[in-house]
C-alpha cells in the first residue's frame, strides 16, 4: 500500500476508534447493552466509511475535526448493520471482524439492541455536534436517515434476503449491491466533500465516482467470500454459498467478477478527475478497495 494512505490510516483509524469507544463509555446506559455495543465497535475493522470520509473532506480542503462526529455516526450505524446482518434470521453467521458475532457472545436479544442503539444513537451524535450549523445537521440527517434506511441499505438487505435461492439478472444484482453498500460508502464521499467545501459540480462527479466505488467495494467483498481466507477477512469463507446468495462470481463466474471490477475501476478513476479531487488520497483509496484483501 502507498506509504502517504498507509500513515494516514494508521493515524486515523486510531482517532476514529479512540473516540467510538469513549462516546459510547461515557453514556449512562444498560451495562450489558453497552458492553455488547463496545464489544462490535472494539472489534476492529477496516474503518473505510469513516476513513473516506475524511479523506474526502481534506481533498476539498477541510479538516478532519469538521466531519469526525459524522463519520462516527456512519461507523455506528455500519457496525449495527453487520450486528443484524449476522443474526440467524438473516445470514447466519458466527465470526465477524475475527472474533465471535454479537449473537454468539451474548444473545440475539442483546445483539438485536446493540444494534438499534448504534443506530439511533448515531444521530443524537449528529445532532448534538458543536462542528456543524443547524443547516448543515439537518441535511446530513436527512441524508443519513436515507442512505442508512428504507431507501438505501435497509432496501439492499431486503432484497439481498429475498434473492436467496433465485438466479437473477446482473442489474437487479448491481441495484442490491448499490444500495445494501454502495449508499453508505456515498454518503461517507459525498457528505465529506460537502463539508469539506465542493462546488456542486464537483459534488455532483464525486457521487458518481462514489457510486462506482461502492460497486466495486461489494465486487470485492462477494469475491473474498469465495477466494479470502477466514484470518484475513475475519469472517467466514462461504457464507455466500451457504446462503444461496446471488453474487458477482455466482452470476459471471471469477474471472468474470474480476475483469467487471477491473472495468469499473478504470470509469471511476476519470470521474475522480472529473471532480477535481484525484491529487488527493481517495485515488489510493480506490486501488486499495478494488485490491483488499481483507
Ligand atoms: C462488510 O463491510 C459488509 C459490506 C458492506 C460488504 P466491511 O468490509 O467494511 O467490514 P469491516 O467494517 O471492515 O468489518
Ligand atoms: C451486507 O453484505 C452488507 C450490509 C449492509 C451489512 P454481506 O452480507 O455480503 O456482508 P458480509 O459479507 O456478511 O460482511
Ligand atoms: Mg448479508
Ligand atoms: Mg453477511
Ligand atoms: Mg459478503
Amino acid at each position: 500500500m502507498d506509504q502517504e494512505l498507509t500513515a494516514f490510516i494508521t493515524e486515523k483509524e486510531k482517532l476514529i476508534t479512540d473516540e467510538l469507544i469513549r462516546k459510547v463509555s461515557d453514556l449512562s446506559i444498560p451495562n450489558r447493552l453497552k458492553e455488547s455495543m463496545i464489544y462490535s465497535l472494539e472489534a476492529g475493522g477496516k474503518r473505510i466509511r469513516p476513513l473516506l470520509m475524511i479523506a474526502s473532506c481534506e481533498a476539498y480542503g477541510g479538516s478532519h475535526q469538521q466531519v469526525l462526529h459524522t463519520a462516527l455516526a456512519l461507523e455506528m450505524i455500519h457496525t449495527y448493520s453487520l450486528i443484524h446482518d449476522d443474526l440467524p434470521s438473516m445470514d447466519n453467521d458466527d465470526i465477524r471482524r475475527g472474533k465471535p458475532t454479537n449473537h454468539r457472545k451474548f444473545d440475539e436479544a442483546t445483539a438485536i439492541l446493540a444494534g438499534d442503539a448504534l443506530l439511533t444513537y448515531s444521530f443524537e451524535l449528529i445532532a448534538t455536534d458543536q462542528q456543524l450549523t443547524e443547516q448543515q445537521k439537518i441535511y446530513i440527517i436527512q441524508r443519513l436517515a436515507e442512505a442508512s434506511g428504507p431507501k438505501g441499505m435497509v432496501a439492499g438487505q431486503s432484497l439481498d434476503i429475498e434473492a436467496e435461492n433465485k438466479t437473477i439478472l446482473l442489474e437487479d444484482l448491481e441495484r442490491i449491491h448499490q444500495l445494501k453498500t454502495g449508499e453508505l460508502l456515498c454518503f461517507a464521499i459525498e457528505i465529506g466533500a460537502y463539508i469539506g467545501g465542493a462546488n456542486n459540480a464537483q459534488l455532483q462527479a464525486i457521487k458518481k465516482f462514489a457510486a462506482y466505488l461502492g460497486l466495486i467495494f461489494q465486487v470485492q467483498d462477494d469475491i473474498l467470500d469465495v477466494t479470502g481466507n477466514v484470518e484475513q477477512i475475519g469472517k467466514p469463507v462461504g457464507s455466500d454459498e451457504q446462503n444461496s446468495k446471488s453474487t458477482y462470481p455466482k452470476l459471471l463466474g471469477l474471472e468474470g467478477a474480476i475483469e467487471k471490477k477491473q472495468l469499473y475501476v478504470e470509469k471511476a478513476k476519470k470521474l475522480l478527475q472529473e471532480a477535481s479531487a484525484s491529487h488527493g488520497l481517495l485515488d489510493q483509496f480506490l486501488i486499495y478497495i478494488s485490491n483488499r484483501i481483507s
